[in-house]
């Protein structure tokens, strides 16, 4: 049986403070536009936020924060803001990871990271190797990753190790070698910046996950606007494909 519950083929439990919080940042470019500022700018800016979200969810009780810091589609901006996004990450890395072993948080990312700088890979590594004990919130940062990756390279890895699958295979045979099979899937997915698209993050995870869109910059996305974000979720009926009179009286 499978760690978590899928959400296609049984009806996962749904606290009301989510269980796992999935965010695409958007908005840093047009954050420094606003004030004049070249958009690396607004990237700088953008890790306060990283950082404030990271702490509230821990004050909450959130297990897992997944953030969407880099898609296998960024590489298409121009040479010197994707040189300056690597830089950022990993300046903030290097800087934080000593205050987030102590606050026992769990370090991981997920993407194809193949590409980075060795030095960027070797600093990843490190720092999942250092958290990789610890019990607290798991932060998952998702670098040169997408969706379709995800699925892809999920079925490659199963068939590799389990040919006989080649015929016919089930969704609880493929869930244990997408990238995030140590996680339940997100209960509340978050896209700042005011466009309103998944743009290749979670596909196969954000099946049932509620959709939360605000205009919000990331740079300005404080604990008041994640409160408010959460409010939203609360505020939902999870039914997952049931009615409404099938619902429990009250989720746990
Ligand atoms: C989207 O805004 C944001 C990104 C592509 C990068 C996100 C990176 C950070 C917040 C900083 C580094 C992260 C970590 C985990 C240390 P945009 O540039 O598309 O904004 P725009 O839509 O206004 O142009």
């Amino acid at each position: 049986m499978a760690q978590f519950k899928s959400s296609t083929c049984e009806i996962p439990s749904a606290r009301n403070v989510p269980a796992h919080i999935a965010i695409i940042m958007d908005g840093n470019g047009r954050w420094a536009k606003k004030r004049l500022l070249p958009r690396v700018a607004g990237h700088q800016r953008g890790v306060k936020s990283v950082r404030s979200t990271i702490r509230h969810c821990n004050s909450l009780g959130v297990d897992y924060l997944t953030l969407f810091a880099f898609s296998s589609e960024n590489w298409r901006r121009p040479k010197d803001e994707v040189s300056f996004l690597m830089t950022l990450f990993y300046s903030s890395l290097a800087r934080e990871i000593e205050q987030m072993h102590k606050d026992n948080l769990r370090f991981r990312v997920i993407g194809d990271i193949s590409p980075f700088d060795s030095k960027l890979v070797s600093l990843i590594r490190d720092a999942e190797e250092l958290t990789r004990d610890n019990g607290g919130l798991n932060l998952t940062v998702a670098a040169n990753y997408g969706g379709r990756w995800d699925i892809m390279q999920a079925v490659k890895r199963m068939l590799k190790e389990r040919p006989e699958l080649a015929e016919s295979f089930s969704e609880n045979d493929l869930s244990p070698y997408l990238s995030m099979s140590y996680a339940p899937e997100p209960d509340l997915f978050i896209r700042t910046g005011g466009e309103q698209r998944i743009s290749n993050f979670l596909l196969w995870q954000l099946a049932y996950t509620e959709l939360y869109f605000t205009d919000t910059l990331w740079p300005d996305f404080d604990s008041t606007a994640l409160d408010l974000a959460i409010r939203s979720y609360q505020a939902r009926e999870r039914r997952f494909g049931r009615t409404s009179e099938q619902l429990p009286a009250k989720n746990a």
